[in-house]
C-alpha cells in the first residue's frame, strides 16, 4: 500500500518491526526501521530506490498493485547500498530498459553487486536536473560519503522535497510516517543514534555538504531520508542538528564505560560517577559496562559527551577483551575534541591502565595524566583519586 507524502508523492516502502541488527550486528534496532522508497506520478512516473533485498519480492508486488510497472519512466538510485537497491535486480528483470539515474560510483555499486546487465544508466552530478512534467524538475545534489562515495539526494521543484536518501535518516518505525506523527523524544534520539554510529567519521563532509545545501536557497518543505520518519514539521530542524552535530558536538556530560573482573573496576566506576555529581552537579554522568549494555547506545552517549573515562582489569598484560573490541568499535567513529581519563585494578603486572591511554589516545582522545590505578581491591586511598581525575576533566 503507497501512502501518500505530497500531491503526487507516495511512499511505498518497507516499515520494518522487527528489524533487529542492521549493518550486520554492528548497529542495533531497537525502535524498529524502515526503507522508504518513493513513487513520483506527474506526467512522468518516477520510482525513487527500492528496499533492502529480504523485502524484494513483497516491493514489486505492492508497486504493481498500485500502478503498471511498465509506466515507470525513470529510476532513481540515490544510493546503491543494498537496503535501498536490494529489489532493483528482480525489478529490471521485468522493466530492463527503464533509464536509471545515478553518480558515476553508483554505477560501480550497483554492477558490483549485481553485475553488469547493460541497465541504461544515466549518470548524473550535482545540479543536473531531470523534467518530469508538470512543470516538476528532478535535481540532483552529490552527497559523497553521506555515507558512501555513490551517495546523492534528489530534490523535487514544485513540491519541494529533498529525497535525502541515509543523510537525516533514523533507524525507527513511524507508521504514520511524518515527525509530527511519531514520538519525538525517540525520533531525535534515533536521528542522534544513526548520526553518532554512521555519519560521525565524515564529520568535516557533512559540515560543508550542510553549508551547501543551505546555499543553494532551495525552499524545502519536506525532507523525505530513505530511513524513518519523513521530516514535514519544520523540516530544516533536522538541517540545522546535522550543522551542529558535525562540528565536534557535545554536551555538559561525561560517560563512564567499563568492565569489571571481580567487581573491584566496577565499584571505581561508580566511585568516579558520583564525584563529578558531587564536583559538577550540573553534569549529567552516565555508566555503562560495555560487556552488557548495547554499544551503539554507549556511543550515542559518547557522542553527546565532553569527556569519557574508561575501566578495565588488567588481564594478561593487556584488557579484557570487551572493553578492546568497545575501542576499537570507538576510534572508528573519530570522535573529535574529547577529553579521556582510565581506571582498572590488577593483581599482578598491572599494564591495564597504560594499554587503555594508548588505545585512546589513538581513537584520538585527550588522555589526562590523573588515573586511579588499584592493586587487588580499590582502598579508600584509591578511590580519593577520583576527585583529581575528575577536577582535572572538568577544569
Ligand atoms: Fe541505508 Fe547506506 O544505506
Amino acid at each position: 500500500m503507497k501512502k501518500l507524502v505530497k500531491n503526487n508523492v507516495n511512499w511505498i516502502g518497507y516499515i520494518d518491526w522487527e528489524l533487529e541488527q542492521f549493518h550486520g550486528d554492528d548497529y542495533s534496532i531497537i525502535n524498529g526501521s524502515s526503507q522508504n522508497s518513493y513513487l513520483i506520478e506527474e506526467e512522468k512516473t518516477v520510482l525513487i530506490d527500492t528496499v533492502w533485498a529480504p523485502h524484494r519480492f513483497e516491493f514489486i508486488e505492492n508497486l504493481k498493485s498500485e500502478i503498471d510497472i511498465n509506466k515507470i519512466d525513470y529510476i532513481i538510485v540515490n544510493h546503491g547500498e543494498v537496503d535501498h537497491s536490494g529489489a532493483l535486480l528482480d525489478l529490471m528483470k521485468e522493466i530492463p530498459n527503464t533509464p536509471i539515474y545515478c553518480t558515476a560510483n553508483a554505477i560501480k555499486s550497483l554492477e558490483g553487486q549485481y553485475g553488469k546487465h547493460n541497465w541504461n544508466f544515466n549518470i548524473v552530478k550535482t545540479g543536473d536536473s531531470l523534467d518530469i512534467g508538470n512543470g516538476k524538475q528532478l535535481v540532483f545534489v552529490e552527497m559523497k560519503m553521506l555515507h558512501w562515495p555513490d551517495s546523492m539526494a534528489t530534490y523535487m521543484t514544485g513540491d519541494n522535497i529533498l529525497f535525502s536518501n541515509d543523510a537525516f535518516g533514523q533507524h525507527f518505525a513511524v507508521e504514520e510516517l511524518f515527525n509530527d506523527k511519531a514520538d519525538t523524544c525517540l525520533l531525535n534520539k534515533e536521528a542522534m543514534k544513526y548520526y553518532a554510529n554512521i555519519l560521525n567519521p565524515f564529520s568535516p563532509l557533512v559540515s560543508k555538504k550542510v553549508d551547501e545545501i543551505v546555499g543553494l536557497n532551495l525552499p524545502i518543505e519536506i525532507i523525505a531520508p530513505s530511513h524513518g520518519a519523513i521530516w514535514r514539521d519544520n523540516p530544516l530542524q533536522i538541517v540545522e542538528k546535522y550543522a551542529a552535530w558535525s562540528k565536534n558536538y557535545q554536551e555538559n556530560q561525561i560517560t563512564i564505560v567499563y568492565d569489571t573482573m571481580w567487581e573491584g573496576t566496577a565499584k571505581i566506576a561508580h566511585n568516579i560517577g558520583r564525584t563529578i555529581s558531587k564536583l559538577a552537579p550540573d553534569t549529567v554522568v552516565k555508566i555503562f559496562n560495555c560487556a552488557k549494555y548495547d554499544k551503539n547506545e554507549i556511543m550515542t552517549e559518547v557522542f553527546k559527551s565532553k569527556a569519557i573515562i574508561v575501566g578495565s582489569p588488567t588481564v594478561g598484560n593487556d584488557v579484557l577483551s570487551s572493553v578492546d573490541g568497545w575501542l576499537h568499535f570507538l576510534k572508528s567513529l573519530k570522535f573529535k575534541n574529547k577529553k579521556a581519563a582510565v581506571f582498572g585494578c590488577y593483581g599482578w603486572s598491572g599494564e591495564g591502565n597504560k594499554v587503555l591511554k594508548e588505545r585512546l589516545e589513538l581513537a584520538g582522545f585527550q588522555v589526562i595524566d590523573e588515573e586511579i590505578k588499584s592493586e587487588w581491591n580499590p582502598s579508600e586511598e584509591d578511590f580519593s583519586k577520583s576527585e583529581a581525575l575528575v577536577s582535572s576533566l572538568i577544569k
